[in-house]
């Protein structure tokens, strides 16, 4: 496959969510979530999308795998047109997976890690022996000691638990992760830990990653591109460089005001 033709390409994607009221529950309105946004994710570059909470970030990629449905909007995959997204079903599900921010909440606290690993690929018809095989060595990829196969998510660390997240996410082979506020549990030593390990993934798995956060400091160190969102709609997007140095518009330049920077004293 070329690799000019983008991993995603979304044109004029809305999501809407109904508005209840009254004793009955019934539909009064509609909220647009996620408002005409349009964007290009390139093959094997990391496109993080910025703004401030509830501007509608997680519903956008959400939208993507089906999670929420989208009301208007074309998704094209590796130049591929999508229809089907019903989550959990689709050829979209193999090709992209998402990573969640809470890696406690996302793992199941009474299965081994053996269990949480291996069901993806169980679930579509391969051998266990061959996941749990697929499973080891996943668990070396993201630095975790084969010992902790017959461990439960509680026995681990945050930092672990998430890179317990990326490897299960990993299992079917995706070309795509779409990574929401990944770091953002997390204590910034070990924020960068697995900012690495996604661009080395990146690096060595040739992914395309869609990388969520509202920390300006996280995107700066490890975004190619950048969208702004605000209000469910795109300020503006394109190049991290361009868009981090020189931002264009002053709701980019607000939020780049916002990160803190540390003043030596003297
Ligand atoms: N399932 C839902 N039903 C109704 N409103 C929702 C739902 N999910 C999100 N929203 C609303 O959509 C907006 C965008 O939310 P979200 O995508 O979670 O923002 P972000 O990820 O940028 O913090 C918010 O106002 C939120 O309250
Ligand atoms: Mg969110």
């Amino acid at each position: 496959m070329p690799s000019s033709v983008p991993a995603i390409e979304v044109k004029g994607l809305s999501v809407k969510f109904p508005v209840r009221g009254g004793v009955f529950g019934k539909v009064k309105d509609y909220f647009t979530a996620v408002d005409n946004v349009s964007f290009t994710l390139s093959q094997g570059k990391i496109l993080s999308i910025v703004g401030e909470s509830g501007c509608g970030k997680s519903t956008l990629v959400k939208s993507l795998v089906g999670l929420v449905p989208m009301a208007s909007g074309e998704f094209k995959l590796f130049g591929n047109k999508v229809k089907d997204r019903m989550a959990g079903t689709s050829r979209v599900c193999d090709l992209v997976q998402m990573v969640f921010q809470d890696p406690f909440s996302s793992l199941n606290p009474r299965q081994t890690v053996t269990e949480i690993l291996t069901a993806p690929l169980v679930a579509r018809g391969v051998s266990f022996a061959d996941a749990e095989k697929r499973a080891r060595e996943l668990l070396e990829r993201v630095s975790i000691p084969a010992g902790a196969l017959q461990k439960f998510p509680h026995e681990f660390s945050g930092g672990q638990r998430q890179r317990l997240c990326i490897a299960r996410s990993l299992m079917v082979s995706p070309k795509v992760l779409l990574c929401d506020e990944v770091t953002s549990a997390l204590d910034v030593s070990v924020q960068a830990q697995i900012l690495h390990l996604l661009d080395d993934l990146r690096n060595d798995l040739g992914l395309s990653i869609i990388f969520i956060s509202h920390d300006m400091q996280v995107v700066r160190a490890i975004s190619d591109d950048v969208l702004v969102m605000y209000f469910g709609k795109v300020v503006e997007c394109g190049n991290a460089d361009e868009i981090l140095i020189r931002p264009q518009h002053d709701y980019t330049k607000k939020l780049l005001a916002s990160v803190p920077v540390v003043k030596r004293s003297a």
